[in-house]
């Protein structure tokens, strides 16, 4: 699926379910039970191999998952692939340079984490042919000078958010993922961008909705209290997967008590 077909979607007021995936076997059952975006995070240091964050992950592993994810999708889902940390920071050719690596291994978008530091790079892959999803609000990889707790809850907070998401649209990104913030600016960023927003802990306004696999399927052992697990009267894990898919197209996911 290429981009253009996904915005439209969104455009007229559809949903988009978003799920994080790192391997083969889940890509088909995703993309057969109606997943329309699988993400491959850098959240596998976490779930995969048992990191206390996302930073240790490699540009190579990001590869070695993006292409396993890219050829269980088999074409039935767009595939967005996160940047890992210290592969795009430090100038825009660097992330030219790795963003380009993981879509030669299949991946139709690339994801990467700030605001007003990361524009010229999101204006350089963004003209360069590399669609770029950007990333808002509670960023994993930096961890080290937030926690993990929720962000942007001051007006000062707030209004940098929302002057980044804007900067980020000019510059180019064509979607924008939003993490733990509150409800109110979610909706607010959703409203004034055209791009699509995917939120995650970020209330009910966003245009798509994210999870991270394993925290749907219970298999995280705190999770975040944004999540939910699926698979809680399912039966089966295509019935989780389908669960989620129509709870976003429904809007009943998040509920309020996924919600900040
Ligand atoms: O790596 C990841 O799973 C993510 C989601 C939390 C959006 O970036």
């Amino acid at each position: 699926m290429y981009l253009p077909q996904l915005l439209a979607r969104a455009e007229k007021g559809e949903k988009l379910s978003v799920l994080t995936c790192y391997d083969a076997s889940f890509a088909r059952l995703l993309v057969e039970n109606g997943v329309d975006v699988l993400l491959v995070g850098d959240s596998l240091g976490m779930t995969v191999q048992g990191h206390t964050s996302t930073l240790p992950v490699t540009l190579e592993q990001m590869i070695y998952h993006t292409d396993a994810v890219v050829r269980g999708a088999a074409g039935g889902a767009f595939v967005v692939a996160d940047l890992p940390f210290g592969s795009y920071q430090k100038s825009p050719q660097q992330a030219f340079d790795a963003a380009a690596r993981l879509m030669a291994a299949g991946a139709n978008m690339v994801k990467l984490e700030g605001g007003a530091i990361m524009l010229e790079s999101v204006r350089f892959l963004t003209q360069r042919g590399i669609p770029v999803c950007a990333h808002l609000g509670l960023l994993p990889q930096s961890v080290n000078v937030t926690g993990y707790r929720t962000q942007a809850r001051d007006t000062s907070a707030a209004n940098q958010l929302l002057q980044d998401a804007g900067d980020l649209e000019s510059a180019g990104a064509q979607m924008l993922v939003l993490e733990s913030i509150p409800s109110v600016l979610a909706e607010e960023v959703t409203q004034r961008l055209r791009i699509p927003s995917i939120g995650i802990g970020a209330g009910p306004h966003c245009n798509a909705q994210v999870l991270v696999l394993q925290d749907l399927l219970g298999l995280t052992p705190k999770p975040p209290r944004f999540a939910k697990n699926f698979m809680t009267g399912a039966g089966d894990l295509a019935a989780a997967i389908r669960a989620y898919v129509a709870a976003v197209k429904s809007g009943e996911f998040p509920a309020p008590e996924h919600t900040f």
